[in-house]
């Protein structure tokens, strides 16, 4: 059996994100055929339509590539003041240009809220942009699992065994959709 590659991409730049924690979890439990990569885009540029142009900037063009490379794309984001992270947005907007075959539009993609406080209006906007990107959300692996500052160990894993089976869940879910 062929391996299902996964990016995952946490909103989150805190070192000790639970959103990160949650991602970080799951890949480790993901067990045998499945590959993850994990993706931070910590240094990107501010997205520029002037620059979105070839040649792109390196950091871009590795995200586009990297996208195309996977099966499927799994998400953690925050909600900052009623809305997406702006560095997360930043990162959408750079790949909205490119709709070719293997990129975001087209991809199957979940998220993981971690959120305690629910970031309804992140989720909402994530809807939204994600429309815009044309992904195609696999409903089944979204899930919302509350995860506490303090759940995240020493190690970045979650400690709380039933939100660790819940997040890992949720990639099982993708991958088994991607699988068909
Ligand atoms: C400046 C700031 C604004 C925030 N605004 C919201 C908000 O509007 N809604 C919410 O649910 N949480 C909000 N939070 C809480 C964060 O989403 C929460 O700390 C979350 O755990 C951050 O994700 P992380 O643990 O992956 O870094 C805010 C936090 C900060 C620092």
């Amino acid at each position: 059996m062929s391996t299902t590659e996964l990016l995952l991409i946490s909103g989150s730049l805190r070192e000790r994100s639970t959103n990160t924690a949650a991602l970080r979890t799951a890949a480790a439990n993901a067990g045998p055929g499945i590959t993850t990569h994990h993706y931070t885009g910590a240094a990107f540029p501010q997205f520029d339509p002037d620059e979105d142009t070839d040649p792109l900037p390196e950091s871009v063009a590795e995200l586009r590539a990297r996208i195309h490379a996977v099966d499927a794309v799994l998400l953690a984001v925050p909600e900052y003041a009623g809305g997406l992270p702006g560095s997360f947005k930043n990162l959408i907007d750079w790949t909205i240009a490119d709709d070719s075959p293997g990129s975001l539009n087209g991809k199957p993609l979940a998220w993981i809220n971690a959120a305690e406080r629910g970031a309804e209006k992140a989720h909402a906007a994530l809807r939204e942009v994600l429309g815009y990107a044309g992904s195609v959300i696999v409903e089944q692996a979204c899930a919302q699992v509350p995860i506490a500052h303090e759940s995240v160990g020493a190690d970045g894993l979650l400690t709380d065994p039933a939100a660790s089976e819940r997040v890992t869940a949720v990639l099982h879910a993708l991958v088994a959709a991607v699988r068909g």
